[in-house]
């Protein structure tokens, strides 16, 4: 009688550390969110393409398209106005800013992707100044944006989302690479600490299974 009754409570305490570090897991499997993947799909300046003959000083459109892809499986996205700018070297300063475009705020449902972008005319005098003598140029693109996450029925607070990537673009006045350029971040990701925090959960389930086990 008094040798089952502190086996009962271990027991009973055993189950109990299982069952919260269980639910920790799930609760941080449900609640994890990924941000949105970012990339330059499209990126072509008319005035650069050699055949046309164009010039920088009378046509400086920039056409353009990002791709925003919602990679969660089953939470929504609510970005506010993405707001794009377009610098002519890594030195974001005013003087070096030679357009900027406003993709207006949308919602996107889980696992989809959306294609945003258009025309902007870039200042004259630094697109000129940008083209190397071989007709190549380098542009670097600058994303700036808040994204709130649906999950079920509710909207989680807003995180600023900021994206930047280097375009090269060739004498014919198109992107270089083929493919997507990604949109990086260059300050750390609060997934990687969210990561952390579920490396943590995940031990204290497999702590309390071992528990379990003896
Ligand atoms: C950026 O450019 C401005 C003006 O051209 C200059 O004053 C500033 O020192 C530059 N900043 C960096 C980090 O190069
Ligand atoms: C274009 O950029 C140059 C150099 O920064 C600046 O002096 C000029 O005012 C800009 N032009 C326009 C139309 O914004
Ligand atoms: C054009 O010139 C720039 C600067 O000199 C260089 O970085 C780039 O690789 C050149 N592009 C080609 C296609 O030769
Ligand atoms: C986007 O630009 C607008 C207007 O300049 C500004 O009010 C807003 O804070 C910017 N958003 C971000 C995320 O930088
Ligand atoms: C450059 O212009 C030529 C002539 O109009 C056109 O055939 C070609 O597709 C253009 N290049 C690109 C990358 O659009």
């Amino acid at each position: 009688m008094t040798d089952s009754e502190p086996g009962g409570c271990c027991r009973c305490c055993c189950s109990f550390i299982f069952t919260l570090g269980l639910t920790s897991l799930f609760m941080w499997l449900s609640l994890r969110v990924d941000n949105p993947k970012c990339s330059v799909q499209y990126f072509y300046l008319p005035a650069l393409n050699k055949t046309l003959g164009l010039n920088t000083s009378t046509n400086s459109t920039l056409d353009f398209q990002l791709s925003l892809d919602n990679g969660n499986k089953d939470k929504g996205i609510y970005y506010d106005a993405v707001n794009v700018t377009f610098h002519d070297n890594p030195n974001r300063s005013l003087s070096h800013l030679m357009g900027d475009y406003t993709i207006l705020g949308f919602y996107q449902g889980h696992q989809k992707k959306a294609k945003k972008g258009g025309s902007v005319e870039l200042n004259r005098t630094l697109l000129s100044r940008a083209v190397f003598p071989n007709g190549s140029a380098v542009f670097r693109v600058d994303m700036a944006t808040r994204v709130r996450f649906k999950i079920l029925f509710w909207k989680t607070k807003k995180y600023s989302l900021v994206r930047e990537a280097s375009v090269e673009v060739n004498d014919q006045g198109i992107k270089v690479n083929k493919k997507g350029i990604r949109l990086n971040s260059s300050a750390p990701q609060p997934g990687y600490y969210r990561a952390l925090v579920g490396v943590f959960l995940s031990s204290l389930v497999l702590i309390s299974l071992n528990f379990g086990i003896f």
